[in-house]
Formats: C-alpha cells, sequence, structure tokens
C-alpha cells in the first residue's frame, strides 16, 4: 500500500498478468458519492493532463479502480536535511511543476483544492524524473457547471492546514487563487520546515519571503492571479535582480511607485525597522492615496509594525530622536488619510498604536496633534 489510506480511496500496488508491468491503482471505498468523485476525479486528471499531472494509465468501466505509473514517494519527506540553497531550488522546482501542470486547468477556471506536500509526487518514467500533481479528488469544475462538494471536513473542502481561507467559508467560492494561497504555504514549509495552520503560514527570514506574503493573503483578490505569476516573482527573485533589502526598496521607491509590488514587500519585510523607518518621508501624499485604493487593511497593518517599532525603540535605522519625526509625521498622515476616507475602524486601530508608541518615547514633536487628531478635531 502507498501512502496513507483516507476515507473514500486507498492506492495500492498490481500488476498487469499480461505485460508484467506494476502500476498504482486508486480504488474507491464506498459508493454514492464517492463514486461520482472518482468518475470526476479521472476526468479533472485527463483534462489537465501535462508532464507535470499523474497521468492515468488505465480506468475501470465500472468505476471501481483506475491505474497510474508507481512514484517513488511524496514531497514530505524531501526537505530533510536540506541546504537553504537546495531549498531554494525545491520550492521553485515545485511552483514550475504546479505552473506548467495545472496552467491550462486554471485557464478553464477548475480548481485543484488540495494542493499539499502528500499530493505532489515524484515520478520516474519514459517521460524523465519530475514532480507531478496528483490527486484531483475534490478538484472543482469551472464555474457553471455543477459541482457537487463531495468531500467535506465540516465546512472544509480540502485539508485543514494548506487549504485558503475561503476554503473554510465556502467551498464553491474556489478560484485558481485558491491554489495559489496552498502552493504559498507549501513554500514557506519548504524554506522554513514548519508546518502552516489554518491562521498561520510560516514566512521564509529572507528569499521568497514576499512571495509567500503575496501568495498567502486573506483575501484571494491580494494574491498573485495566477501561478504564473507567483513562479515568475520567484524566478525574478532567484535570478539576483532582487539583491539585498536596501537595494530592492531602493528600486521600488523610485517614481512612479508600484503600489502592488510596494504593498507586498512593505509586508513581508515590515518587522525590520532599520529598513523601512528613515524612508518612510518617502513614501509620498499621493502613493498614500493609490495604497490606500489598493489595499487599505494591508497599508493600516504596515502602519501599525512601524509605531510598533517605534514603540520597542529597537534598531531604527541609527535615528536619533530629532530624526523619528519624519516617520512619526508620515504615520499621522496616513491617520489622517484613514479618517478622510472614513475607515474609521481602521484609523482607531492605529491611533492606539500611535499613541502606545508617542507614549514610549518622550517629547515627541506632534504629540499634541495626535491627540487633537484622535478628538476629531483635526480631520
Ligand atoms: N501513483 C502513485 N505511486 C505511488 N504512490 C502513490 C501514487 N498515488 C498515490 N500515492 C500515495 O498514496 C497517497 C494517497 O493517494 P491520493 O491519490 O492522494 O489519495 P487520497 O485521495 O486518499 O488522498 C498519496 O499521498 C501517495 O503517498
Ligand atoms: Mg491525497
Amino acid at each position: 500500500m502507498f501512502g496513507v489510506p483516507t476515507g473514500h480511496a486507498i492506492v495500492g500496488r498490481g500488476r498487469d498478468l499480461t505485460t508484467g508491468i506494476e502500476y498504482a491503482v486508486k480504488m474507491r471505498r464506498g459508493a454514492g458519492n464517492v463514486e461520482r468523485r472518482f468518475t470526476r476525479e479521472v476526468e479533472a486528471m485527463r483534462a489537465a493532463s501535462s508532464p507535470n499531472v499523474m497521468p492515468v494509465i488505465d480506468v475501470d468501466p465500472d468505476g471501481e479502480w483506475y491505474t497510474m505509473p508507481i512514484a517513488r514517494g511524496e514531497l514530505t519527506p524531501a526537505i530533510k536535511g536540506l541546504s537553504l540553497s537546495d531549498r531554494e531550488e525545491l520550492a521553485l522546482a515545485v511552483v514550475r511543476t504546479v505552473a506548467h501542470g495545472l496552467h491550462s486547468f486554471h485557464r478553464e477556471g477548475r480548481v485543484h483544492r488540495d494542493l499539499k506536500p502528500q499530493n505532489i509526487l515524484w515520478l520516474d518514467d519514459d517521460n524523465g524524473a519530475r514532480w507531478v500533481v496528483s490527486d484531483f479528488g475534490i478538484a472543482r469544475n469551472a464555474p457553471g457547471s455543477t459541482t457537487a462538494d463531495l468531500t467535506r471536513q465540516g465546512n472544509l473542502v480540502g485539508t485543514e492546514r494548506w487549504a485558503a481561507p475561503e476554503q473554510h467559508a465556502d467551498a464553491h467560492s474556489a478560484t485558481p487563487r485558491t491554489d495559489v494561497y496552498s502552493l504559498g504555504a507549501i513554500v514557506g514549509w519548504i524554506m522554513t520546515g514548519e508546518l502552516p495552520t489554518p491562521v498561520y503560514v510560516p514566512l521564509p527570514s529572507e528569499r521568497y519571503r514576499t512571495v509567500v506574503t503575496r501568495a498567502t493573503r486573506r483575501a484571494p483578490g491580494q494574491r498573485y492571479p495566477t501561478v504564473d505569476d507567483m513562479l515568475q516573482a520567484m524566478e525574478r527573485e532567484l535570478e539576483g535582480v532582487s539583491g539585498p533589502l536596501s537595494t530592492q526598496l531602493e528600486r521600488l521607491l523610485t517614481d512612479p511607485l508600484d503600489v502592488k509590488a510596494f504593498n507586498d514587500f512593505a509586508l513581508a519585510h515590515r518587522g525590520n525597522g532599520a529598513l523601512f523607518l528613515p524612508e518612510l518621508r518617502r513614501i509620498e501624499r499621493s502613493t498614500v492615496n493609490t495604497w490606500f485604493d489598493a489595499d487599505p487593511e494591508g497599508m493600516t497593518q504596515f502602519a501599525e509594525s512601524m509605531c510598533d517599532l517605534l514603540k520597542d525603540g529597537q534598531d531604527v535605522g541609527g535615528l536619533q530622536r530629532e530624526g523619528l519625526r519624519p516617520p512619526l509625521l508620515w504615520l499621522l498622515d496616513v491617520l489622517r488619510h484613514l479618517v478622510r476616507r472614513r475607515r474609521l475602524d481602521l484609523a482607531e486601530s492605529l491611533a492606539n498604536a500611535l499613541f502606545t508608541a508617542s507614549g514610549s518615547l518622550r517629547s515627541i514633536p506632534g504629540r499634541r496633534r495626535h491627540r487633537a487628531l484622535a478628538k476629531g478635531s483635526v480631520a
């Protein structure tokens, strides 16, 4: 037997009696829903057909089983004992596999919905040795065609750790960006060795940090639209186009500012005070406008992190007290912007962070203005 059997299927080894060739045989357990699911699974695998998708060799006319070539193993144990550069390469190989394997599948609006290390297998056959995407058991058809929910854990269609937030809420809302999320979680896991949870995705310390941050944003609209976009972002990083963080930030702060790219970078590295605090004043008011339109929550999160850094008084890029004025004024500007745009929920939360920050720094310039603003008199 291969892998761990789940409720609906079991995968074992079988031999073709005429040719003597051995195959992996996936056998159905149960009838009804499971039967429909099995038929759909084979249909989806054939529709996705790509060298990076597990091939289906033979299907039982009664829908009891189908056969595949035998894979060498799952992605799961492959990350053990790898060096950092090996991890970087493995993560890239896996994202490339999914980008190629699911390219046409995603273009048709279909979604795999269960990308995880147990469903990415190492296959060595006539087409060469490579990773393949497997187990299309809960794939979603294109919107418009009916998809009964065939596997549920509570409300969830997917596997808890790797599933995107929208899979917990409404499985029908899955889009290719749902697969982008799971893939982001897989990259985070490959790079850190840490398993994600439904509310936490481990972020790499540097390389791919921006990529994982963007791929696993809770709002699908904030993620990469396609796996190809995610792959390109990773390739750009590896080609060294990125360079050290300060160079990346320098490049991002050029005019006109690519707010989306800056947003992702800012959220991924917002724990880095030395990097951002001295540069905040260079992020102009017009940029704050565009940033707000693109992602008000993300912008506020970033601003709050900056407050926290000021409050903790940790390394803020060697800024002396006088040097703290520009970042504080910038944060105040962001707060004013939130009030003006009537996002009072976000404004309140940022105001709290700003008070705490200014409270822990004595004789802060502009402090009285914070108070005035909180009372609404400056807005
Ligand atoms: N072709 C194969 N060759 C070798 N092992 C396989 C193959 N297909 C699946 N497995 C193993 O069996 C496990 C379960 O198969 P999978 O198709 O993912 O079924 P399930 O729907 O039960 O998750 C996989 O995680 C993998 O370890
Ligand atoms: Mg599986």
